[in-house]
């Protein structure tokens, strides 16, 4: 499965940049194949691993001009264990798009032809709402949301929300909120004992359990152009992404734990439970697209859904297939395909939602 998610907020230094570099490095560490895109003119990222900004020939500006090249643009930073797609401050040029040449949709269609190459592309954005960032969202799958531990944090929070839903209802209908991420955590303050409490009151679930820490060794890894985990493999800063490398791996490949899945169940089959044999989990396909066709699957035998599909999920307790179409944590509902099968072979198909909680 490729998953493509923006590290997003519109406040600035809240640890976007931070976030996207350790992560990146500490998904690679832990052997995902990783592309990490810098999406911002300001370069943070492009300096934080180690290239000069303004030497960068080949930049994420190519995703916008119609000149991406894999072989020119992706580079392999020293020592890091990620593709990378520098930026530099032409980018900037992008927002002011004159010319109106520039849809919601440019970077999405840019991506596709190297998306099935990743397991994760990280977009590391800008701190403001404008074409890049809306590119960004249009573009994932998901989002990553860092908070940072301060009085103002929730303050922005909502506007946040209230565009990746209005992005949710015009560009990208499957866009998903990967995780709130409390960064710059001090359980010495007050403030950030708070901020968690209230996270956790208003978003449960959405928040990732993995906290980072207010850690200077952070603030200084990008100086010498390094990861955290190589900088200083030894300081909390490196425990806590490896942690939240963990987390979202398990998150997006172990979605379905048998208690999960019997809790999932129990909802679904209270509302269909006619002529259905198994269940089949398909949340590692390859899109999140609800508008798919399924109807060719029709007539199939489950061993022939396996190879089409290229994924199964059986599961004892069950007697339905079925694909979830989003994967993480939808802000609203999930979608699934129910695969209704009659002697081993499907009769029928039915594309449903419900919701979490
Ligand atoms: N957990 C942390 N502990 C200490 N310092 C941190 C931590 N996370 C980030 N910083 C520092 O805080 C500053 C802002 O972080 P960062 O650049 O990652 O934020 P950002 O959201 O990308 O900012 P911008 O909105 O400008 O892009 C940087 O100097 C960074 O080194
Ligand atoms: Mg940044």
């Amino acid at each position: 499965m490729s998953k493509i998610i923006a590290i997003a907020n519109q406040k600035g230094g809240v640890g976007k940049t931070t976030t996207a570099i350790n992560l990146a490095d500490t998904l690679g560490i832990l052997e995902k194949k990783v592309l990490l895109i810098d999406l911002d003119p300001q370069a943070n990222a492009t300096s934080g691993v180690g290239l000069v900004p303004l030497d960068i020939k080949y930049s994420s500006l190519s995703f916008f001009t119609n000149t991406f090249k894999p072989k020119y643009n992706i580079v392999k930073p020293d020592s890091a264990h990620f593709d990378f797609i520098p930026s530099n401050i032409r980018l900037a040029s992008i927002e002011v798009n004159k010319s109106k040449s520039i849809d919601l949709f440019k970077l999405k269609r840019a991506l596709a032809n190297i998306i099935e190459n990743y397991e994760y592309i990280l977009i590391d954005c800008s701190p403001s709402f404008g074409l890049l960032t809306l590119n960004a969202l249009t573009a994932s799958h998901s989002v990553i949301i860092p908070v940072q531990c301060e009085f103002y944090a929730l303050e922005g929070l909502n506007k946040l929300l209230r565009t990746i839903k209005s992005i949710k209802k015009t560009s990208n209908p499957n866009i998903d909120i990967e995780g709130l991420l409390i960064t710059m955590y001090d359980s010495r303050t007050n403030i950030s004992n708070q901020l968690r409490e209230e996270l956790i009151k208003h978003f449960e679930s959405m928040v990732f359990n993995t906290v980072i820490q207010r850690n200077i060794t952070l603030s200084e890894a990008p100086s010498y152009g390094l990861s955290i985990i190589k900088y200083n493999p030894n300081c909390i800063g490196s425990e806590n992404y490896l942690n939240l490398g963990l987390e979202l791996i398990k998150k997006n490949t172990n979605e379905l734990t048998d208690q999960k899945l019997e809790k999932d169940l129990t909802k679904i089959l209270t509302h269909d439970t006619e002529d259905v044999d198994y269940i089949i989990n398909l949340n590692k396909l390859k899109k999140n697209n609800i508008d798919e066709d399924y109807s060719h699957l029709i007539g199939l035998r489950k061993d022939e859904i396996n190879n089409v599909l290229g994924f199964s999920y059986n599961d004892i307790h069950s007697n339905v297939w079925m694909y979830r179409t989003t994967t993480s944590f939808s802000l609203i509902k999930k979608n699934y395909l129910y695969l209704y099968f009659e002697n081993g072979k499907i009769i029928n198909y039915k594309l449903s939602t419900f919701r979490i909680n």
